[in-house]
């Protein structure tokens, strides 16, 4: 159901134009998102108290179902919104004031300064918001939960209304004590009814799985996969070094070595390959250069010679390195084609 909502800044300085209405534009964002199917009307107000009530009657005539008001509910003079609302309503509503102070009341004193009324005429439901765009948006968040309800009771959607109800009178969950044979329900307590209805009722409240659609990996958060995920290639998918240190042959064992150059995560292992007796330094992450077997960690070398620039020439492994040591040889994480995700995943963080 389209519910028609308006938005009424009561504001002197925003009428004329003195100041920029934050709060109007802020509650119809708001509106939509708490509440997609819905239209808005906006309009800016004066603190006149003939004018205020003249738009309120015009909305109430018009079958608007909720009109906000935002502005004039405080203990200036020209504040007059709720004398305004007092004037058009023919049933106060206290209760969504009362639940607007209350939550208010958790963060600030000042809260028990609103003079909010809340009412309704023939089929429109009038509120009166702070002015503060905080405020404003805040309140109603704190009533949205029963807005849609109060809709249907003006309009007497009897249906929709029976159905709140039964939710609301449904027994809570159960209470039963599974050990306690004996204190068990003999009969059930929930209402027979026809696997026609039952089922009906389970398709009116899932989503439809057949939607599915593609869309950027990064868009994917919390979103359901539609289909199982294969890795199409071995993950690493080169041989990774796990240390800061050198690249060594196993078989070269302890002792000095020329250290031929120096790789990065990145670089590519084609580029470099290494001989007997030499050694190329690595960082963590980066491709293991071709003739490589082994890592050694930079904490078992020493340094042995170095030029001006503090370029190292040569230096010493003291430890002996075994056939693999420290690293991740391709498809060691994951091997190609293995399963990754799986269909209806919900894909979180
Ligand atoms: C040194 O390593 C870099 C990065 O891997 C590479 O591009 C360059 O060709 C290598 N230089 C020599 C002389 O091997």
């Amino acid at each position: 159901m389209l519910i028609k909502f308006a938005v009424i800044t009561v504001s002197d300085t925003c009428y004329q134009k003195e100041k920029e209405d934050k709060s109007g534009p802020a509650l119809e964002k708001s509106i939509l998102t708490l509440f997609p199917e819905s239209t808005i009307f906006k309009k800016i107000v004066p603190d006149e108290v003939d004018v205020i009530e003249a738009e309120l009657l015009e909305l109430c005539s018009k079958q608007y179902n909720i009109v906000l008001t935002t502005g004039g509910t405080g203990f200036a003079k020209r504040d007059v919104t709720p004398e305004a609302t007092k004037r058009v309503i023919e049933k106060e509503a206290p209760g969504i004031s009362i639940a607007m102070v209350t939550r208010s009341l958790q963060s600030t004193d000042m809260a028990m300064l609103s003079r909010a009324v809340c009412g309704y005429r023939g089929q429109t439901l009038i509120i009166n918001l702070p002015g503060s765009v905080r405020g404003a948006i805040e309140c109603l968040s704190f009533i949205k939960g029963s807005l849609i309800h109060v809709v249907h009771l003006l309009i007497d959607k009897v249906e929709d209304i029976q159905r709140t109800h039964n939710h609301l009178q449904s027994p809570a969950p159960s209470k039963v004590k599974i050990n306690q044979v004996a204190m068990r329900n003999r009969q059930s307590p929930y209402k027979m009814i026809e696997v026609e209805e039952a089922l009906k009722l389970i398709f009116d409240n899932i989503q439809n799985l057949d939607q599915t659609e593609v869309i950027k990996v990064e868009d994917s958060l919390n979103r359901i996969l539609a289909k199982d995920v294969y890795i199409p290639e071995p993950f690493p998918s080169f041989r990774a070094s796990i240390k800061d240190g050198y690249t060594v042959k196993t078989e070269d064992g302890v002792g000095v070595r020329i250290v031929k150059n120096a790789t990065a995560a990145g670089d590519d292992p084609k580029s470099n390959e290494l001989r007997k007796g030499e050694v190329i330094r690595i960082s963590t992450g980066a491709a293991v250069p071709y003739g490589a077997d082994a890592v050694v960690q930079v904490e078992d070398t020493e340094l042995v010679e170095y030029d001006d620039s503090c370029n190292e020439i040569k230096i010493r492994i003291n430890v002996a390195p075994t056939l693999g040591q420290d690293i991740r040889e391709v498809g060691s994480d994951i091997r190609e084609g293995e399963l990754v995700l799986s269909k209806f995943q919900n894909l979180r963080i």
